[in-house]
């Protein structure tokens, strides 16, 4: 698969808050099809920011049913391109951006009623703000519980869309706001999710016999905490759906430098194939992701978000081994059939083949 972007007119910019740009984009008719897309997938955004290719990934926060293509970009400290988002870029600006993607979802069932449980932090909310949109419209039965965590009131984004939607659906649509540095009279509201306030959730909220679907989205250790908390309670894998928001930045630093340091100085023959052609580079071992390496070596890979979690760099490993620093956006049979994330994964073996087309 190589990576097709497309040029894209920027329709409107709004504020969601002081810091967070919720971007409509204008996808022509002849795109439409190209473009459509499933609540909770997200679309990778290409720009150029002061001579240099960015490439993010962001969730549409827009529902299929709306017939429009949003995405909220949160500018992070030292964040390229959220930077440029909410700072430099403009109404009628031109972005290229790649087709949806993405498997963070369940299928519509209009037939069915269900009970949906979502956490979201931060910015967690755009994918969440699609998916129970989409299924609260389409399956006029299921309800939705929504905890939602965020630093201070002034820094909750899309409030007023999700309180829209609390006021349409009453009576299937709860919303709990957890604010972590600003303290309000419920104790249970303020600070981050912890074992005791999932305890709390799940005798007086929630019934866990009764949830048919999770959803959670955030950074890691939110994600950790509530799936295995999940897990522990016999929650079944297929009913817990994630999605990676921020990744631990200092733990991966640290594994690559002892990868960097135990494999100093032996060599890998690396090859790469995509599109039926091959590529050799020698490289050191422990020393850089395959992705990265080719990359450098002129190489038309495809790549989306170099985070580890959105899947499009994966490809298999034909001969030799990797040590992959996450492997969110694979599946456990995935990884057993021997498919990585180029993006995370460094050789560990003098020799390895690694194959796209495959
Ligand atoms: S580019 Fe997204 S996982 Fe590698």
């Amino acid at each position: 698969m190589t990576t097709h972007f497309n040029k894209l007119f920027v329709k409107k910019i709004e504020k969601s808050t002081a810091d967070c740009a919720i971007i409509t984009l204008d996808v022509p008719m002849d795109l439409r099809s190209t473009f459509k897309f499933t609540q909770g997938q997200y679309l990778t955004l290409k720009a150029e920011i002061n001579g240099q290719e960015v490439r993010r990934s962001y969730s549409l926060c827009s529902s299929p049913l709306d017939d429009e293509w949003k995405v909220g970009i949160k500018k992070v400290e030292g964040g390229l391109f959220s930077t440029f988002a909410n700072e430099v870029l403009k109404e009628g600006d031109i972005l290229e951006v790649m087709p949806p993607e993405g498997k963070f979802y369940v299928d519509i069932d209009s037939e069915q009623q269900r009970n949906f449980v979502a956490f979201a932090a931060g910015s967690g909310i755009t994918p969440m703000v699609s998916i129970i949109k989409t299924h609260l419209a389409s399956e006029p039965k299921s309800t939705f519980k929504l905890f939602y965590i965020n630093q201070k009131a002034s820094t909750v984004i899309l409030k007023e869309e999700l309180e829209a939607l609390k006021n349409r659906y009453m009576d299937r649509f709860e919303i709990y706001y957890f604010l972590t540095k600003q303290q309000r009279s419920v104790p249970f509201l303020n600070g981050r999710l912890s074992t005791e306030k999932l305890d709390t959730i799940f005798k007086s909220i929630c019934d866990i016999e009764m949830i048919d679907h999770y959803f959670i989205c955030g950074p890691e250790a939110m994600i950790h905490l509530v799936k295995d908390y999940l897990a522990e309670a016999n929650v079944k894998t297929e009913q817990i759906h994630f999605e990676l928001f921020g990744t631990d930045q200092k733990k991966q630093n640290k594994k690559k430098e002892a990868l960097q340091s135990s494999f100093k100085g032996k060599v890998c023959d690396l090859t790469v194939i995509e599109g039926g052609k091959s590529m050799q580079i020698k490289m050191e071992q422990g020393s850089d992701n395959v992705l990265d390496v080719a990359l450098n070596n002129s190489a038309d890979l495809p790549f989306a978000c170099k985070g580890g979690v959105c899947a499009t760099c994966k490809a298999k490993v034909v001969e030799g081994s990797v040590d992959m620093l996450l492997s969110y956006g694979l599946e456990p049979d995935e990884i057993e059939d021997g498919y990585i994330l180029t993006c995370q994964s460094i050789p560990t073996s003098d020799k390895l083949i690694v194959d796209f087309d495959i």
